[in-house]
């Protein structure tokens, strides 16, 4: 990781990143939820609406119900679904199981603002197909063009995955908007790099010192985007880097 020592509760602008260190899990939940809706608010201000892609795992889960507490104007937000398990919404590995148990059945959020991959297509490929479908419709694509989504939110396995872009998976040649993958024997659903880079804003929460050897291979001034994935991740628009101090230990 960079010799710039990192300032803990500072924004840093380092190699074109924004990184914010947290002292605490407790700290960095309440900073990134109050980031994330201003930036939200922020998209509504401007464009009378909000689109945010989200992650799923285990570290977003205390984010997802710390939103449920704000009060926002939830009707202008739409809510879609960077990766997922091809599993229905019921089963406990879902990422839309677990974003409506800890925060949209929480909150006003009409079901049409809802977009999650359809699980229940018939093979993890038409889900992707059909996903794909609904990204192109929502943003009015074209060929060749990108969604623009206010906020994509990602974290990192300890290998250095995001989304569900696995190292040395087919997924990562894929050229479309997503694409089927695999965890192991276990299909994957996720968006493509290229997707994740078209969005106004991407955001990594990271935490925990098992991830601190895969975020300096992530960081390095080089390396195999193939091992690390994540490095592939490089938005037109900002790129920022929540982590706790674990994590960002050097
Ligand atoms: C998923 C996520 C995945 C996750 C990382 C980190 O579907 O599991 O999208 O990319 O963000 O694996 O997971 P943790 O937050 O549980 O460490």
């Amino acid at each position: 990781m960079s010799e710039v020592a990192m300032n803990f509760g500072q924004t840093m602008n380092l190699m074109d990143r924004n990184i914010r260190v947290l002292e605490s899990g407790e700290a960095l939940v309440t900073g990134v939820t109050e980031w994330i809706i201003a930036c939200l608010q922020q998209a509504i201000d401007q464009r009378g609406r909000a689109t945010i892609a989200l992650a799923g795992g285990n570290t977003p889960k205390a984010i997802y119900r710390a939103l449920a507490d704000v009060s926002f104007p939830w009707e202008k937000l739409h809510i879609f679904w960077g990766d997922e398990r091809y599993v229905p919404p019921t089963d406990p590995a879902s990422n839309e199981g677990m974003v409506r148990q800890n925060w949209l059945d929480r909150v006003p959020v009409p079901s049409a603002n809802i977009h999650p991959w359809p699980t229940q297509a018939g093979s993890p490929e038409l889900c992707a197909d059909q996903y794909e479908q609904t990204l192109v419709d929502f943003f009015g694509l074209g060929a060749g063009e990108y969604p623009n989504f206010d906020l994509v939110l990602l974290g990192m396995g300890d290998d250095g995955h995001t989304a569900s872009l696995f190292p040395q998976d087919r997924a990562l040649q894929a050229t479309g908007l997503t694409a089927v993958g695999a965890k192991g024997s276990e299909p994957r659903l996720t968006m493509t790099a290229a997707t994740i880079n078209g969005a106004n804003c991407v955001a990594f929460v990271i935490t925990g010192a098992a991830k601190q050897a895969a975020l300096k291979q992530v960081w390095a001034a080089d390396g195999d985007d193939q091992l690390y994935p994540a490095r592939r991740i490089r938005p037109t628009g900002q790129l920022w880097w929540w982590l706790d101090k674990l994590a960002a230990a050097n």
